[in-house]
């Protein structure tokens, strides 16, 4: 076909997709033309904007590392992960709710025991010990393997470090749940920190106006055989930023209650000699049902 003009042009990218064997590509291919070219069409794109667009993309591509990926951060910050996000997941009895999984996640971050481990050795901040059990239903889940990751009190990641190895893991460990599907460890209280504003999506945050800004939280991700992975974080009650999480990540039942104590016995048995914060959180996982939802993932243990 020629002589193709921006009505028909549609069309005619769409037959030429019509032999695609996978009917899910197809469909993901034929709405992604579409979508695309009204979106050309009704905002009339110059040449000029189509132009800065490609070459804000190919930026945000070259800015992706093994420990950076800006694409990521791209879609979060355009609420399209979370939206993926809600509508994979039903969370029917009371199971904790997800949310995204954010660009900090590295895979064999190192083991801990279940209980009274210090992931923060070496890191500066006010002392904080987590307390969590992970249920379905009433029942404990014990074996489960949770990941566990935080910011440090400047809201910067390990990960963010130049020449950064697994060997300088800091402020994340992967836990095994006790036969009571409880865990336990030591850190630091998270604080509020904006997300990283040196690449592309700080651009686009700057030209419109965004704040950068995420409320404290801790990451954390809880596998088990049968059950859909969870991964979601427990923020900071009364963070100033949970209205506004620069990611759209803040869920109401993933809140949690960061306790500060007075200095004395800490849940760990020793005594701290300054003010410490406790938090005592239950995930509770949803159980996978072969109807329910997939990930490749979830099978590994
Ligand atoms: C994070 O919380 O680590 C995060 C999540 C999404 C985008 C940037 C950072
Ligand atoms: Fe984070």
């Amino acid at each position: 076909m020629r002589n193709l003009d921006e009505h028909n042009i549609t069309i005619e990218v769409l037959r030429r997709i019509k032999d695609t064997p996978s009917a899910r590509l197809k469909e993901i291919m034929t709405r992604l033309v579409q979508h695309m070219h009204d979106f050309a069409r009704e905002t009339k794109l110059t040449e000029e904007e189509w132009f800065a667009g490609i070459d804000f993309l190919g930026r945000t591509g070259q800015l992706c590392t093994l420990t950076r990926q800006e694409f990521v951060l791209l879609s979060d910050t355009l609420g399209l992960s979370q939206l993926v996000v809600a509508q994979s997941h039903s969370r029917p009895n009371g199971a904790t709710e997800q949310t995204v999984f954010g660009p900090f996640h590295v895979e064999g971050a190192p083991s801990r025991p279940s209980h009274g481990s210090d992931i923060s050795v070496g890191v500066s901040g006010e002392p904080l010990y987590v307390t969590a059990r992970v249920i379905s239903g009433n029942a404990p889940v014990p074996g489960a393997l949770v990941d566990v990751w935080h910011a440090d009190a400047r809201g910067e990641y390990d990960v963010q470090g130049t020449h950064w190895t697994i060997e300088q893991a800091s402020l994340r460990a992967t836990i095994q749940t006790d036969e009571d599907g409880r865990f336990s460890f030591k850190t630091i209280m998270p604080k509020s920190y904006p997300i990283p504003t040196d690449g592309t999506v700080g651009e686009m945050m700057q030209a419109t106006r965004r704040s950068p800004m995420r409320p404290a939280h801790i990451h954390f991700r809880v596998k088990k055989l049968g059950f859909d992975p969870l991964i979601t974080h427990v923020f900071v009650d009364g963070d100033e930023f949970l209205d506004s999480d620069a990611v759209f990540g803040v869920r109401g039942s993933c809140i949690g209650n960061y306790a500060l104590n007075p200095p004395g016995a800490t849940p760990f048995g020793d005594m701290s000699a300054r003010p410490y914060y406790t938090l005592d959180y239950c995930f509770s996982l949803h159980p996978l049902t072969s109807a329910g939802p997939s990930t490749m993932w979830c099978l590994e243990i």
